[in-house]
């Protein structure tokens, strides 16, 4: 049986081998490292935007930012610099923003964007949409209304962008969050704040709220992709590909979605059934 497994599961690392046969919750794919799953995302991306421009339809992305899509940002502006990629006619929504939040806050969202991504690209910046760190807090109901009313006036989302925090959470809908909930300044986690307190120098200077696009707004993209690299993922992978869908752990909601893919490294992809078991998930050839 060890050999067995062994074999199955190199035979999957190899060549991202499907071994599925849909018996998967959550269609996967796993690459021997980050930089090929990336590229992978990347070029689906591309595809998009290029099938868009052709249609003369704008391209709607929904963006993440953590250090999971920082491979695949920097793809896509290989893919502009070297592979006349363009960006025009591409319109952007990200996840979420801390808030408070200045927009050059060495922590900010708005500024990550443009280092990883913005700054190298010919996207026109007025079509970049980022959760506002400055508004006022009576403000902030409204402005989610308004961030949401942006992405339904064009019809959805056509690709939303996740990573996963190591307590399951998209963007920042953390563990309690309800299917259907809307964008809104949301309370972190203890162990969301406890992951980013290096960023902010320490626990205590690290922000208790943030404003984040609500678990509908994800849920109705038409096309879903997450990525998760390394041994922080494991176990949180596992949980929302195989475990039951439920709001302590949001990302297990995508288990619904007619249209996600993980895109894993062999690391994060480590304790899935198609790697520990794959006899028990079909016909094995
Ligand atoms: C933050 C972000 C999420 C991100 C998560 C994981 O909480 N709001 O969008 O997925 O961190 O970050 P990382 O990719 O650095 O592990």
């Amino acid at each position: 049986i060890i050999q067995f497994t062994n074999f199955m599961a190199n035979s999957v690392f190899n060549d991202a081998y499907d071994l599925s046969f849909n018996y998967e919750k959550i269609p996967t794919e796993f690459y021997k490292n980050a930089l090929e799953a990336s590229k992978v995302v990347a070029k689906e991306i591309a595809d998009l935007i290029r099938r868009k421009q052709a249609a003369g339809k704008p391209a709607v992305l929904g963006l993440a930012t953590g250090n999971t899509p920082k491979l695949m940002y920097a793809e896509l502006i290989r893919l502009h610099k070297e592979e006349g990629l363009s960006f025009k006619g591409v319109h952007t929504f990200n996840l979420d923003e801390y808030y408070p939040m200045q927009p050059d806050d060495i922590n900010s969202y708005v500024r990550f964007m443009k280092t990883n991504l913005f700054d190298h690209i010919d996207i026109d910046m007025n079509n970049v949409n980022i959760p506002d760190g400055t508004i006022a807090k009576e403000d902030i109901a409204a402005f989610c209304q308004e961030y949401e009313a942006k992405i339904d006036a064009f019809g959805g989302l056509d690709i939303q962008v996740l990573g996963i925090g190591s307590n399951g959470h998209v963007g920042f809908n953390e563990s309690g969050s309800h299917i259907n909930s809307k964008t809104r300044l949301v309370a972190l986690d203890y162990s969301t704040r406890y992951d980013a307190r290096n960023d902010f120098g320490g626990l205590s200077k690290t922000p208790t709220v943030a404003i984040s696009l609500g678990v509908h707004h994800i849920m109705n993209a038409k096309r879903v992709v997450l990525l998760a690299f390394g041994p922080g993922k494991t176990n949180i992978i596992h949980k929302a590909c195989e475990g039951p869908v439920t709001e302590h752990v949001p990302a297990s909601f995508l288990q619904t979605h007619p249209n996600v893919t993980f895109y894993l490294d062999e690391v994060a992809a480590a304790k899935l059934m198609k790697v520990q078991t794959p006899w028990l998930m079909g016909p094995v050839e």
